[in-house]
């Protein structure tokens, strides 16, 4: 398959994540047999650096030319005093917004090795397995906002179409049937209009999908369910700004944030983004986890339909979980592995490269480590 991805590697770790995804879906190209062709582009604060704009037109046009695309995450404090107007967070909100993407979908799972590294008893989140479908283009994010020139006020608008509601609850519907049959929307219908619009879509569109059960949740009620029964959950479906809290506090379930993919689905444009942000703290250390942004690329060709490519991400994935080749935020000792560590044994798995299965042998014999 030719596939054409502009790569937005954005700030803080963002490009030190986006290289090792590249990696790792070339190895897929050459494995496969795959054209895959990467076109560079800049967004966020290293965007108002260069062209004064987070957001500049030619990313913009690059991405409506690509396949895919594939994000690594925006934010830098020293922007921090800016208007939200001008801030690099809306180079990935006018994206969602001029592409449409209005789905955004977050899977969260349990990986076995990694159990102990959740705050959460193992007995409450063992096989936890859910996705979080979040509205992404509207809501709160994106309704009328005011704020007075003396600082005495500030609003946000939380605005919904029911034809905004209906496109994503049909896909989060969609899936559910494809899973275990439950979709549980979040909401806060007992004080905000735009929830009781929803619950009335949902229930509306609930009677197309007979197999699956639907039940309701108010966000602060979800927000502890989560935790203390993770397990219960299978489809969730929320609007954007609940979303986005939620998809943070689930990715501890698996241990790290740095594991937590996404895929935003729009009409006419799909982008694949880690869950977590650019922590530029750490930029540039070689620390950063990039096990979100390669499970991202995973979606990435999931959605083209690339299934075995995509298992062969994974379970290099789950291979680098087992044999503890993993970044400081998932292994605590001395032999952590850096970012470019993660990214060389998962593209070098995959080849099938006879000397990193030769190392894992040895390093299930203890004999050695590949660190
Ligand atoms: C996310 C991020 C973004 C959001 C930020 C960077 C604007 O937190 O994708 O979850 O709030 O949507
Ligand atoms: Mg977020």
């Amino acid at each position: 398959m030719n596939l054409n991805i502009a790569v937005l590697p954005g700030d803080g770790v963002g490009p030190e994540i986006a290289t090792q995804a590249v990696k790792v879906l070339n190895a897929i190209a050459q494995k496969f047999q795959h054209n895959f062709t990467f076109t560079h582009a800049l967004v966020g604060a290293c965007a108002i650096d260069e062209a004064g704009n987070p957001l500049p037109d030619k990313t913009l046009q690059i991405c409506k030319n690509a396949d895919a695309i594939l994000f690594g995450a925006v934010g830098d404090p020293k922007y921090n005093d800016l208007e939200i107007k001008n801030r690099p967070e809306q180079g990935l909100l006018k994206l969602r917004k001029h592409l449409g993407l209005f789905a955004d979908i977050r899977p969260i799972k349990t990986y076995e090795p990694l159990i102990h590294k959740s705050p959460i008893k193992e007995k409450v989140i063992v096989n936890t397995d859910f996705i979080i479908y979040r509205e992404l283009s509207s809501g709160i994010y994106y309704g009328e906002k005011t704020a007075a020139k003396d600082d005495s006020s500030a609003s946000d608008t939380c605005f919904y179409t029911a034809k905004e509601i209906d496109r994503i609850t049909h896909l989060a519907f969609k899936a559910a049937k494809n899973r275990r049959k439950k979709l549980t929307l979040v909401d806060k219908s007992n004080v905000l209009e735009t929830s009781r619009l929803w619950r009335k879509r949902v229930n509306k569109i609930a009677k197309e999908y007979p197999d699956v059960k639907v039940y309701f949740l108010h966000i602060d009620s979800a927000a502890m369910q989560l935790i203390i029964n993770p397990r219960k959950f299978d489809v969730i479906l929320t609007e954007n700004l609940f979303g986005d809290i939620l998809s943070d506090e689930a990715s501890i379930i698996s241990g790290s944030i740095g594991l937590s993919a996404s895929a935003s689905i729009g009409e006419n444009a799909v982008l694949f983004e880690p869950v977590h942000g650019s922590y530029t703290k750490y930029a540039g250390k070689n620390i950063a986890n990039p096990l979100a942004t390669i499970l991202s690329a995973a979606m990435l060709l999931e959605h083209f339909k690339l299934h075995e490519e995509a298992d062969a991400i994974r379970n290099a994935v789950e291979k680098s979980i087992e044999y503890h080749i993993t970044t400081p935020d998932l292994n605590s000792t001395k032999k952590f592995a850096h970012t470019s560590d993660v990214g060389d044994f998962i593209t070098e798995y995959i080849l099938d490269k006879k000397s990193v299965l030769y190392d894992i042998e040895n390093i299930s014999l203890g004999q050695s480590t590949i660190i």
